[in-house]
């Protein structure tokens, strides 16, 4: 792009100040921040400023606008689980299922310095928790003998460091081929009134869109194209910060199929009102999902005459989605999340100032703001000791010690259910996942 294309695409857009300091740059960063312009989608940077602009804007509501209530929520067992494994593991057998891991988050929570699938939770090897993912994908192709396409979407800046880290550990098993690494787009941020914020006289501060993006970016990146080529047609996406989950499980793949759902969700109890996961609902006609931070205390306490919880479901983030339907929403705007933050910036003379108080915004896509487009929707309930242990904060809840010993529990269960052994309370063992579905290829490492 040359500067007066620039010029004139800034212009167009009221962001003229971005080159402010173009004069005083080096021919280098000149370069380098033509190019950033020119990577900008300035559709998505105007539909940011709408949303900026209307977010104080007074609500209208509906008439009578539906309440929200707790939607079905179907439990596998008996015939019904036998009747869905079976159709699950016809769609694998077929090579129809996909598995999609949403990993562009980084591990500052953790305070881990990298992409967060890289983070050592192995107890025994510490094997990272890419490994738990991409082995339990290697299971999947092993037993049903047919390629699981796994899809990976990371940030403009874990990128380099995923793809590195799974070539160094040889893709896990994986065939290469059949792993496809992709970038979530990245917006600017902004100012109050719209203006996107230099967080260096040559650089503008640029931050991921969410894993809403995912949809957007897989269009643009021809994923949906490769999938519909591979005869994929259902979906299986999870996140990266739970090594319990079962990636692809035949139960859930085959529920979401028999009952023609474009969008399948697991769910399981919360811990109690508090915990911090988005809680699905039913409004009118239609399925939402309710981020945590967005329901009311009074919903989120709400009681039955029995005592439980009403809105009892959390969403642990597993979902199934019809690949035909991802793609009709990727010709949707999705709704944005605003968060406002501490950006750094630079003052009138280009100076460098970090910021003290929240002074721009980002913005965000939420994956499961495509819920209410859905025609078929079904929830499943999960035991979370079965299947959710995620690793968010350094210590405390949610922590890697809560999650090794979750991940210690479901291996000792499933121990003693295979083999009938016992393991000592100080034992120290993981399990390759391969394992797990499958005798052969075993590996089970004793740590003391
Ligand atoms: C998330 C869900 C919450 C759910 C909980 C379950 C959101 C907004 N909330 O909360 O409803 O109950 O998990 O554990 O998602 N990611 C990207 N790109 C981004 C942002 C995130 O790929 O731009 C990925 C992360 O790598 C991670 C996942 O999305 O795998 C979730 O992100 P995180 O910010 O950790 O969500 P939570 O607040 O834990």
């Amino acid at each position: 792009m040359t500067l007066d294309e620039a010029k004139k695409l800034l212009a167009a857009n009221g962001q003229e100040h971005v080159l402010k300091f173009y004069s005083k740059l080096s021919a280098a960063q000149k370069k380098a921040l033509l190019a950033q312009i020119e990577s900008i989608d300035f559709a998505a940077v105007k539909y940011c400023r709408e949303t900026l602009a209307a977010k104080d804007a007074p609500v209208k509501k509906a008439k009578k606008e539906a309440k929200i209530v707790a939607p079905k929520v179907a439990e596998l067992k008996g015939k019904a689980l036998e009747k869905a494994v079976a159709a699950g593991e016809k769609e694998l057998a077929a090579g129809r299922v996909a598995v999609l891991l949403v990993a562009g988050g980084q591990g500052s929570r953790l305070g881990f310095d990298g992409p967060k699938g890289c983070y050592e939770i192995g107890p025994v090897t510490g094997a990272p928790l890419f490994y738990f993912h991409a082995r339990k994908v290697l299971a999947l192709t092993a037993k049903y003998e047919k390629s699981v396409p796994f899809y990976i979407m990371t940030s403009e800046a874990n990128y380099e460091a995923t793809v590195r880290h799974f070539d160094e550990h040889n893709f896990f098993g994986l065939d290469p081929e059949d792993v496809i690494f992709f970038k979530q787009g990245m917006w600017p941020g902004m100012t109050d009134d719209g203006k996107i914020i230099l967080d260096a006289p040559g650089h503008i501060f640029m931050s991921p869109d969410g894993h809403g993006g995912l949809i957007a970016s897989h269009e643009r990146t021809r994923c949906f194209k490769d999938m519909k080529k591979r005869g994929v047609k259902s979906v299986y996406f999870f996140q990266v910060d739970n090594p319990l989950v079962e990636v692809a499980d035949p139960a859930f793949i085959g529920h979401h199929v028999l009952n023609k759902a474009e969008y399948s969700l697991k769910v399981c109890a919360k811990r109690d009102w508090k915990e911090g996961l988005g809680v699905p609902v039913k409004k009118g006609s239609h399925f939402e999902m309710i981020e945590y931070t967005e329901l009311s205390e009074a919903d989120a306490k709400r009681t039955t005459a029995n005592g439980e919880l009403y809105f009892k479901y959390g969403s642990p983030a597993i979902h199934v989605f019809d690949r035909a339907f991802l793609e009709r929403e990727a010709k949707k705007a999705m709704p944005l999340h605003l968060a406002h933050k501490k950006i750094q910036t630079v003052d009138a003379k280009g100076k460098i100032v970090k910021a003290s108080e929240p002074n721009g915004w980002k913005f965000e896509k939420f994956i499961f703001d495509i819920l209410p487009d859905a025609k078929s929707v079904t929830n499943v309930a999960f035991d979370r000791a079965d299947e959710f242990a995620p690793v968010k904060n350094a210590e405390g809840s949610d922590s890697p010690a809560t999650c090794q010993a979750a991940l210690k529990a479901k291996w000792a269960k499933g121990l003693a259910a295979k083999y009938g052994i016992t393991l000592s309370e100080d034992a120290t063992i993981e399990v390759d996942p391969i394992f797990e579905l499958d005798g052969s290829a075993a590996a089970i490492f004793i740590g003391k």
